[in-house]
């Protein structure tokens, strides 16, 4: 039965849906439920009753856990209020990975502890038998001088040359904010988000579920990362959409053989395991203590390869002296 799901997003009530998905079938379950938070969707009505809310998403995560295979992990995105009892539900279920808080900022309200993150859990159906994959992020530098954000000290010259491995705080990637690269949904998700999640939690060709697809963000995310899908909303607009993204969306996420993630013209999530292959495809500092000021770039002959992104060849080594917007001191102490 799960066939006929498979590279499609179905228009349905998940916890129908969920039905013909056999157990142990997919490799990531990735939920954004509605927050109960009186949002305007197209035909769901964002306002339950608050036991009627909590009653409603453990009907569906523990779907998400049971069609989850033994390798497999589950990922629920909501607010803080609501990952407390999504948590000591789950606890009881799957093996609890990591909070993930992604930071998403909102303008101030004027209030004091506005929320402005959100949380994303992550948890193994199995710990011991989990598919995980360490990933970096690009070094966050000035966006005037290009040096480094951070200070490492005596440690540049051990600095990777791409970036820091990824902790649980994720503040390098942003909402959706301009309505040119948004769809009629009021929560939509980034792609590049989604395939973080992607990349560090599965192989191509893996099954990707999302019970809540909205306009297909997770089925696209996986799509352009070479993965299988299935999306399920309970809305025909927003399916329609979804499909609409999906029909001019191809498995291009990648450099050479190796599967990436970008956004705009910059790679946002790579694997630390794929380094060594995607080095090649890279200008690089000649001297690992000049990473701070070296801004990596790809390199000439292989944007052919990679134009799909948009990537441009960009002026390499930073020579800056006293940035006013950062304070770097020197672009090389050496
Ligand atoms: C927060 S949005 C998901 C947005 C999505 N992550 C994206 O990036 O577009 C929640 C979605 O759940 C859908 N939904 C609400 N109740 C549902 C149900 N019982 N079954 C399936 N989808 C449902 C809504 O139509 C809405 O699109």
């Amino acid at each position: 039965m799960i066939e006929k799901y498979i590279n499609t997003v179905a228009q349905g009530d998940n916890l129908e849906l969920f039905k013909d998905i056999p157990s142990d079938s997919i490799d990531i379950a990735f939920a954004d439920p509605p927050f109960n938070l009186k949002k305007k969707y197209n035909s769901y009505k964002d306002r339950l009753e608050f036991k009627e809310y909590l009653n409603w998403c453990k009907k569906w995560i523990f779907e998400m856990v049971r069609v989850t295979k033994p390798t497999g992990s589950i990922f629920l995105h909501n607010i803080p209020k609501w990952l407390t009892y999504y948590a000591s539900f789950l606890n009881e279920i799957a093996d609890f990975k990591h909070w993930i808080s992604w930071d998403a900022p909102t303008a101030p309200m004027g209030k004091s502890l506005q929320p402005s993150h959100y949380g994303i859990l992550f948890y193994a159906k199995d710990m011991s038998q989990n598919k995980f994959y360490e990933i970096r992020y690009p070094h966050k530098r000035c966006r005037k001088c290009g040096y480094l954000l951070k200070d490492y000290g005596g440690k540049k010259g051990g600095l990777h040359p791409f970036g820091p491995l990824v902790s649980d705080v994720w503040t390098d990637i942003h909402r959706i904010k301009h309505n040119k690269y948004r769809d009629k949904h009021p929560c939509q998700l980034p792609i590049h988000l989604l395939e973080r999640i992607i990349l560090m939690a599965t192989d191509e060709h893996d099954i990707v579920l999302d019970p809540f697809s909205g306009t297909g963000t997770s089925a696209v995310a996986a799509k352009r990362l070479g993965r299988k899908y299935i999306g399920f909303d309970i809305d025909e607009h927003y399916v329609k959409i979804s499909e609409n993204h999906l029909l001019q969306e191809n498995p291009v996420s990648k450099i050479g053989e190796i599967w990436v993630s970008s956004y705009l013209d910059e790679l946002i999530t790579i694997r630390d395991k794929d380094w060594e292959g995607l080095s090649h495809f890279f200008n690089l500092p000649v001297k690992s203590t000049l990473t701070d000021s070296t801004k990596i770039s790809l390199r000439k002959d292989v944007q052919q390869i990679a134009f799909d992104f948009g990537f441009h060849d960009k002026e390499n080594t930073l020579k800056i002296t006293n940035c006013e917007y950062c304070n770097a001191q020197t672009a090389d102490d050496e």
